[in-house]
């Protein structure tokens, strides 16, 4: 790190705060080693977080457990409130951390508390009117599907839904079953950049330049690849990009993230109005005044992207695919087991789901959870039932395998009792 970007971090709001040292010397602690199988290192990584030894927790894709650095920042940041010394938000710094991290350019971020909000700012700041169509797939996510049902019910919008393969084979199966679903109605496509149910990753960029082609806005649920993959908000050419950091980037609870293109910063209605909503000057900074709201989590926010961005998002998405790849490979070897994530690297990261033959996904949650406290995900949505694991830079080899041997058992003699 620099001397001028340890400065700019060192006295943040004009507060000297500790948050920042504790990153740097993160990251000169960890410059060197972090492949993916580099077990010392990753050990080390692993004793940053708060999660107990004997907990396997494979449900990221629900909430990131934050860094014991992330959680300093924001019972920092309280205290000082408490104190009558607040720190305020160092927006200009927290928003060049996030686009080193997501990729866009700084300008156009704004942090509502998750997906939701920022699905609900880009659903209700539009102007979409009866008989329109939203296009959006049977893989969505409610948080990114009811903002546009709000908008069936009140203003007449329909609803195209685009029936997605499972497993996809290829990004261009997974483009095209989107498109079945366009008509010349459609005003929006609006589609999870990884679904939550399969993990499965869409071909973000072919719809952007599609939905580009025709004129249709392009919106992005992109709650989960954030923190996991190296990505590039601005770059993939879509219209927005909604995400949640308190999953993959492992921020607090309550970090919600949305990227406006440079077209919509003074085109989108604000759902949430207060003072300079309509100074377009502001650029997209002018949906920020939301209020007095809890700038802790802002401070863990901030903490958080710059611990990625010491770890290094490459060895940071290396390391979820490995784990990832060592927990697909077992659960395919495993008769009877049913992966139905893509099979092709390129349509997936760090999530995994699968159905055992003759075995209810939740009852293998509980039983999961009783023999070793592991942590995961039941899809009950749209009835699909699977069971989904999420892998991240805390987990250990040992933990999948622990894992593998319980579904294993499982797989060949049922859940007693
Ligand atoms: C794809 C997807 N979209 C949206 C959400 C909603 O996220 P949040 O609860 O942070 O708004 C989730 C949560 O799991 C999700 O997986």
């Amino acid at each position: 790190m620099n001397l001028d970007r340890r400065h700019f971090l060192s006295v943040l709001g004009g507060a000297t705060l500790a948050w920042p040292r504790a990153v740097e010397a993160f990251g000169t602690q960890l410059a060197s080693g972090g492949a993916p199988d580099d077990e010392a290192f990753w050990y080390q990584v692993r004793s940053t977080f708060l999660i107990p030894d004997d907990r396997i927790y494979l449900n990221n894709g629900t909430l990131g457990p934050s860094p014991r650095v992330v959680v300093d920042a924001v019972t920092e940041h309280v205290r000082r409130v408490a104190a009558t010394f607040p720190p305020g938000i160092a927006w200009d710094d927290l928003k060049a951390s996030v686009a080193r991290l997501v990729g866009g350019d700084a300008e156009g971020f704004v942090f509502p508390r998750n997906t939701t909000e920022a699905m609900s700012f880009v659903a209700n700041g539009l102007e979409l009117f009866e008989g329109e169509e939203v296009v959006t797939t049977d893989h969505e996510h409610i948080g990114g599907l009811e903002p546009w049902r709000v908008l069936e019910a009140r203003r007449g919008v329909r609803l195209s839904v685009a029936a997605l393969p499972v497993p996809a084979a290829s990004e261009e199966e997974l483009a095209d079953a989107v498109w079945d679903a366009v008509s010349p109605d459609t005003r929006v496509v609006s589609v999870s950049h990884m679904t939550f149910t399969t993990g499965t990753l869409m071909p973000v960029v072919e719809l952007a330049r599609r939905c580009r082609d025709q004129g249709i806005v392009f919106c992005v649920d992109g709650a989960h690849p954030p923190g996991m993959l190296s990505v590039d908000v601005g770059g993939l050419g879509g219209d927005f990009y909604a995400s949640s950091p308190h999953k993959w980037v492992m921020a607090p609870q309550g970090c919600g993230l949305l990227y406006l293109a440079p077209e919509w910063r003074s085109k989108l209605w604000p759902t949430l109005a207060s003072g300079g909503w309509d100074d377009h000057a502001l650029s997209a900074h002018r949906f920020n005044h939301m209020g007095t709201i809890d700038e802790s989590r802002m401070a863990g926010l901030f903490a958080a992207s710059e611990y990625l961005l010491a770890l290094g998002p490459d060895r940071v998405e290396a390391r979820v695919r490995y784990l990832r790849g060592r927990l697909e490979d077992g659960l395919a070897a495993i008769e009877g087991v049913h992966v139905v994530t893509p099979a092709a690297e390129a349509l997936k990261g760090g999530m995994v789901s699968f159905s055992v033959d003759g075995v209810e996904s939740p009852d293998l949650q509980r039983h999961l959870s009783r023999a070793a406290s592991v942590r995961t995900r039941v899809i009950g949505e749209y009835d699909y039932g699977w069971m989904r694991l999420s892998t991240h830079v805390y987990n250990r080899p040992d933990e999948i395998d622990r894992v593998l041997e319980l579904v294993d058992e499982v797989a060949r003699t049922g859940i007693a009792g």
